[in-house]
């Protein structure tokens, strides 16, 4: 597309809506509520603490980013969304366990404000979860023109001027590509006889898009990463991205084998195991929710390494990924990594790695970059998949004929330099002959 000329100006209210309000929603919304009153910093957020340089080194130009392009203020963000338990944010983020007493005290009543609207839901999608608090309709198409009207009574009740809706639910059983997703004409026949085909996250994402609002997906299940729904994005002019956060292991894992790589170490094996305790785990125990997520995680070796063009090196790699329900770690993850890399003359070598991570508090603030940033393409006139933001993905969504780029700095030139090249500025090769002619 053509560089955008001019981004409207990000004024009036942005509403954010969140299909699934657990952990990772509840913590990210209390965070900004924390922030916005001078009560925390919004550490791991590139929007916000995140710089970027203009020009050349010597000129001394590394504005904030949230100065340098036309980002929504976190005081203009208004909150909802829906989940399959009737919960206030405040008692789902109370059962999260995500937080400190002192934080839940501070946002309290702002949090239990947040009701989540009835959820679309389908059990068969998610196995391990029962709620009440669903929609009812006769046909899937149905339950989706519902979702349209709770995204138009949310806009008109709050006064938005925009909205973003994020997927932050369940992981959905596995699924691939069928048949009715390759058309628009096919999916929405599709809804409209009840297709199994079609998972809930679908009709969000159908919701969404059509009612010409950003779509982004959190989870590892297809949901807008279908054929149907990026023609629609493009008709709509509505800028979409996916999928699955990434944020504790598969972010270590995407920092250290480019560096293999860079320094053509050699792999034999990587172990990767993880104990976890929230609801988020137990969905995961699942064989179909697991499914999902082992096919995100384990992609993004194989195109960082390409083997197909270092057989010396990569030919035979034992990768495996586990995740196991361990309920008294509740929300904070132990991810294992075993690594055996070989060097010079194929020594072997092995590196352990232990993270002693909280899932959701490396969630969150992609989850506002990721509001903020769609809500800025979409502003720019950006539509479509937004390979730009792969940055925040274990399995980024692209063109169907290009490999998705996993080396996370590779990821954040890409995401700085699409910056630079909305607002007009020079994009940074890194070449730098300037400097000793
Ligand atoms: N926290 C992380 O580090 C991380 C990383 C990558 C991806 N994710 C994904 O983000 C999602 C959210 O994670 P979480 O820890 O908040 O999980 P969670 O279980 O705490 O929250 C998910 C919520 O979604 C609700 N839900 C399920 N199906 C729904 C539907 N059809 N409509 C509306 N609500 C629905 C559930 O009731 C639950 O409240 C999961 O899919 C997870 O795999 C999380």
């Amino acid at each position: 597309m053509d560089k955008p000329t001019n981004i409207s100006a990000p004024k009036g209210k942005l509403g954010i809506l969140l299909p699934g309000m657990g952990a990772v929603a509840t913590t990210f919304m209390a965070g900004v509520e924390l922030v916005r009153k001078k009560k925390a910093v919004p550490v791991g957020s590139l929007t916000q603490m995140g710089t970027i340089r203009l020009g050349k080194r010597t000129e001394g130009r590394s504005p904030k980013i949230k100065d340098f392009v036309p980002l929504a203020r976190l005081e203009d963000i208004v909150f909802g969304g829906w989940d399959i338990f009737p919960d206030s944010s405040y008692e789902a983020a109370a059962k999260a366990g995500v937080l400190d007493p002192h934080h839940l005290a501070a946002v309290k009543t702002f949090l239990s404000k947040i009701k989540p609207m009835r959820a679309a839901f389908d059990h068969e999608y998610v196995k391990l979860l029962d709620g009440k608090h669903i929609k009812k309709g006769r046909t899937k198409y149905d339950i989706a023109l519902q979702i349209k009207r709770d995204i138009a009574n949310f806009k008109k009740t709050h006064k938005c001027s925009r909205m973003v809706m994020l997927w932050c639910g369940s992981t959905e059983v596995f699924q691939k590509p069928h048949d009715v997703h390759s058309t628009v004409e096919k999916f929405e026949q599709a809804m409209k006889k009840n297709h199994p085909a079609i998972a809930p996250s679908m009709l969000y994402a159908w919701a969404a898009v059509t009612s010409g609002i950003a779509y982004g997906n959190g989870a590892p299940n297809l949901s807008v990463d279908i054929a149907a729904l990026q023609q629609l994005a493009i008709q709509h002019n509505v800028p979409i991205a996916g999928k699955d956060f990434k944020t504790g292991q598969t972010l270590i894992k995407t920092v250290l084998a480019p560096a293999f790589k860079a320094r053509m170490l050699g792999l034999n094996g990587w172990f990767s195991t993880n104990i976890l305790g929230n609801r988020d785990g137990e969905v995961l125990e699942d064989p179909g929710s697991f499914k999902t997520k082992e096919e995100s995680k384990l992609g993004a070796l194989e195109f960082i390494l390409q083997p197909h063009l270092y057989p010396e090196l990569y030919k035979t790699i034992h990768h495996k990924v586990r995740i196991n329900y361990y309920p008294p770690r509740g929300d904070n993850k132990e991810g294992w990594d075993n690594i055996d890399i070989f060097g010079w003359l194929g020594y072997p070598m092995q590196i352990k790695v232990d993270f002693l991570c909280r899932d959701s508090i490396l969630a969150a603030p992609i989850v506002l970059d990721l509001v903020l940033f769609l809500d800025l393409a979409q502003r720019a006139g950006m539509r479509g998949i937004q390979e730009w933001l792969s940055f925040y993905f274990k399995s980024p969504m692209t063109a169907p004929e290009l490999y998705p780029e996993h080396d996370l700095f590779i990821q954040l030139m890409k995401l700085k330099n699409t910056l630079r090249w909305m607002v007009g500025e020079d994009l940074i090769t890194h070449l730098g002959q300037e400097y000793y002619d």
